[in-house]
C-alpha cells in the first residue's frame, strides 16, 4: 500500500513542485484556504484526523521585510507551528519533512555552507526559521530539514524574486544586486530529490538540498533573459541600491556534504525556461 503524505501548502512554490514528483502517493493537500497553520488546535485535529506516514510542512511566512513588519506572525508561521508539527510527529509516528532556508546563515567569505556549519542568522525571517529548525531536531524523532537557497520554478505568486524581477522587466530594463550569492536551484530538482531521499530512506537530520554551483542573482536573471529570449537590459547593481529592512546576508551559496549535488543552476534554469514558455 502506498504511503499516506500530507502536503502542508500545495499552493506555494516549493508545493506545486511537491504535487508534481509525489502524484503515485495517496496525497492529501491543505493551504491556508483549509486550515490555518497559527491556530495550533485545529492543525492538531486536522493532522489526527488524515493520520498520515509522512506530512510535507512548506508553510512558511517567507521573506526578510515581511517577517520585519510582521514578526509575531513570523514566530508563530516558522517556529511555533512547526514546533507543534514536530511533537506531533513524535506522538503519532509520523515522517515529518520541513523546509528550511539559507537565510540562517550570514556572510562567508568562500566556500560553500554545508550541513555541519553553524547557522548564524541577521533577521527575523532567519531567526524564526532557525528557530524552527532547532525545534524540529529537539521534538521530532523521524524528521527530514531541508534546506534550501534562492528557487525558481512554477509558482502562482509574484512576491519572490524571479516573479518581482520578470515584472519589473516589462519596463525594458532592470537593475539587480550583482553581490548577493547564492546557490540558486530550482523547485522540482529539489521535489524530486527529496522523494528519493523518503524512499530510500536517508538517516533523518538535516540536508541542504540545491542545484550545483554559486551565483549572483544578477548572473541568474541575466541567465533566465537570456534563456527567454527577452528584450530586456539587465544591469549590476549593488544590494545597498535596494534596502531592506533588516540587515541581510548576502553570500550565503550552499552545498551538501552528505547527498551529491543536483545538476549544475544554468542546466535547471534551462529546463525551467522551458516549461515557462510551455505554460504562457
Ligand atoms: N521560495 C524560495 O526562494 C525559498 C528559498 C529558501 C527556502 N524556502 C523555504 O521553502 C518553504 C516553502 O517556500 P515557498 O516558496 O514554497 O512558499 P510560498 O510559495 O510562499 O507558499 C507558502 C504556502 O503556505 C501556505 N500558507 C501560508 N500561510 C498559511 C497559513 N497561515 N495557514 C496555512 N497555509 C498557509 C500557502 O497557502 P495559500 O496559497 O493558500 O496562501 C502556500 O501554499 C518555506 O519554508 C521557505 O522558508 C523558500
Amino acid at each position: 500500500m502506498s504511503k499516506k503524505v500530507l502536503l502542508l501548502g500545495y499552493t506555494g512554490k516549493m508545493g506545486i513542485a511537491l504535487c508534481d514528483a509525489f502524484k503515485g502517493y495517496d496525497l492529501v493537500c491543505k493551504n491556508s484556504q483549509d486550515f490555518d497553520a497559527c491556530d495550533f488546535d485545529a492543525v492538531k485535529a486536522m493532522v489526527v484526523k488524515e493520520n498520515p506516514d509522512v506530512v510535507f510542512n512548506t508553510v512558511a511566512l517567507v521573506g526578510i521585510d515581511i517577517c520585519e513588519d510582521e514578526p509575531q506572525k513570523a514566530y508563530e508561521l516558522n517556529t511555533l507551528y512547526p514546533r507543534e508539527l514536530a511533537s506531533l510527529s513524535t506522538q503519532l509516528g509520523f515522517v515529518l519533512i520541513h523546509f528550511s532556508t539559507e537565510s540562517i546563515f550570514c556572510d562567508r567569505e568562500d566556500g560553500f555552507y554545508t550541513e555541519s556549519d553553524t547557522p548564524k542568522p541577521l533577521h527575523i525571517y532567519g531567526i524564526t526559521k532557525y528557530g524552527g529548525d532547532c525545534i524540529v531536531e529537539a521534538l521530532a524523532e523521524k524528521y527530514y530539514i531541508c534546506r534550501l537557497p534562492l528557487l525558481f520554478g512554477e509558482t502562482n505568486r509574484e512576491t519572490q524574486f524571479v516573479e518581482k524581477m520578470l515584472k519589473k522587466a516589462e519596463s525594458g530594463a532592470v537593475r539587480v544586486s550583482a553581490d548577493i550569492y547564492t546557490s540558486p536551484s530550482y523547485s522540482k530538482d529539489i521535489a524530486w530529490e527529496v522523494k528519493g531521499i523518503l524512499e530510500e530512506e536517508l538517516p533523518f537530520g538535516v540536508y541542504h538540498i540545491v542545484n550545483e554551483g554559486k551565483a549572483s542573482l544578477y548572473d541568474v536573471f541575466k541567465e533566465i533573459v537570456e534563456n527567454l529570449k527577452l528584450d530586456v537590459t539587465v544591469e549590476r547593481a549593488s544590494h545597498k541600491e535596494f534596502p531592506s529592512k533588516a540587515i541581510k546576508s548576502v553570500v550565503t551559496p550552499m552545498k551538501s556534504e552528505k547527498i551529491k549535488s543536483l545538476r549544475p543552476w544554468r542546466e535547471a534554469i534551462a529546463e525551467y525556461t522551458k516549461s515557462f514558455e510551455e505554460r504562457s
